[in-house]
């Protein structure tokens, strides 16, 4: 039998262990958290529209119309006219054919990767990808190559290998499909994937490319609408885009945009969209007005881009390690160790400022980090009171034991 109380301990030791923490508030910039109130800088809600009236009226007039719940899965009774209302606001918005919502981006990489690959297909996935990809390329069974973050020249060189011969007498079907699979924004990194380059190999090789938009849709792109918007790419039938509701725009649910026939194939075979009850329609509601919201305002844009910029910068001319983050709303602060990760936090949330620690599985060993984010709604002096705070903490390396922890200039 397993024993959990061991297991526990085991993580314990390692400065491993995680522990729930209960937010008193609404989701927002400052949050009440275990009874205090502080400044929130750990939330992917980047514009800070997950607490907007706007948002706020569209669900409850939904509720007032469709309930609270939607009481069956899409194909059996759960879709309502608000789920193809989205889907097609969402597909306009991403420039792609079609769209199909899912109940969370998790469940979406689950349904997509493991019905559009299966066995004897193979993907390549960067080393970084959120787990949920790596959790939907197991399930479909197809074979796992891992390429060193953002190499390209590593891609191309496993692209380029000869598949395996099979073994004399077996039944192995012969690989059918390649698939290349990126955060568009990776999630703990805050660094955008090379999507030009990866396009690039994908016509090479003749693979589809799948990116992952959860960190990316509302942030990057003149008008918001992500990676693709970006790097000034055209949508096409070899890209294939999932994002989430759950981050920039302010609400939950996953999504999957690209060329009809795939969303077709995929009310057809993906399990996770097929076997579970629906998104409420409230959520629609409120999804079908953020991105009305984003389409219209910048400004929300532009401000979640001067504030990110500012607080990098200043950690930075610090001398803090923020990797090779850029041009997103996700600041990482290596720390390495774990137990010295959590003490850093813990000072951090006395003060007033809540940055979560980042350990493994998240991220490998020795690359603990506290990862920011900041969102459009903080302010200056919200954030020159974070950077003094690091600077305070961050080099008071007598109470705080930093040597060989917190990269940080003397
Ligand atoms: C890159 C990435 N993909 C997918 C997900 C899952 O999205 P959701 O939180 O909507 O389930 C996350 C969530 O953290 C993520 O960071």
């Amino acid at each position: 039998m397993v024993n959990f109380k061991e297991e526990i301990a085991a993580l314990k030791a390692k400065g491993l262990q995680r522990k729930m923490r209960f937010i008193a508030s609404a989701n927002d910039r400052y949050i009440t958290l275990d009874g205090k109130k502080v400044l929130n800088l750990c939330s992917n809600n980047y514009l800070g529209l997950a607490n907007d009236r706007r948002l706020e009226k569209a669900a409850i007039s939904a509720i007032k119309k469709f309930g609270i719940a939607s009481g069956a899965s899409r194909l059996v009774s759960g879709s309502t006219v608000l789920h193809r209302e989205l889907e097609k606001k969402l597909a306009r918005f991403k420039k792609q054919e079609a769209a199909l919502v899912y109940t969370s981006g998790y469940s979406a990489n689950l349904g997509i990767i493991s019905s559009i690959v299966g066995r004897g297909d193979i993907v390549f996935s960067d080393r970084l990808n959120h787990a949920s990809i790596i959790d939907g390329i197991i399930l479909s069974r197809a074979e796992l190559v891992r390429y060193p973050h953002k190499d390209i020249e590593a891609l191309d060189k496993l692209l380029n290998r000869p598949p395996a011969p099979a073994a004399a007498g077996s039944s192995r079907v012969p690989r059918q499909k390649k698939l290349i699979i990126t955060d568009s924004v990776f999630s703990m990194d805050g660094d955008i994937a090379p999507i030009p380059e990866l396009l690039r190999l994908a016509e090479k090789y003749d693979c589809l490319l799948m990116i992952d938009e959860a960190h990316a849709t509302g942030v990057l792109g003149k008008n918001g609408r992500g990676a693709l918007e970006h790097f000034g790419i055209k949508a096409n039938e070899r890209i294939i885009q999932m994002g989430t509701l759950s981050k920039a725009l302010g609400g939950l649910g996953g999504f999957v945009c690209g060329s009809g026939e795939l969303i077709d194939y995929l009310v057809n075979r993906s399990r996770s969209f097929i076997f579970s009850t629906s998104l409420p329609a409230a959520l629609c509601a409120s999804a079908l007005k953020v991105i009305e919201i984003i389409e219209k305002d910048g400004a929300l844009r532009q401000r979640l881009k001067e504030n990110a910029n500012f607080l990098r910068r200043g950690l930075k001319d610090m001398g803090f390690d923020t990797l090779d983050s850029k041009d997103t709303a996700i600041i990482p602060v290596l720390t390495k160790e774990p137990k010295l990760t959590m003490e850093f936090s813990r000072r951090l949330f006395t003060e007033g400022i809540f940055v979560q620690g980042i350990r493994p599985p998240t991220v490998s060993e020795g690359l603990c980090r506290l990862r920011i984010t900041v969102m459009a709604t903080h302010t200056k002096k919200d954030l020159e009171f974070t950077l003094a705070k690091f600077k305070e903490l961050g080099t008071d390396t007598n109470s705080l034991n930093l040597t060989g922890g917190i990269s940080v200039c003397p």
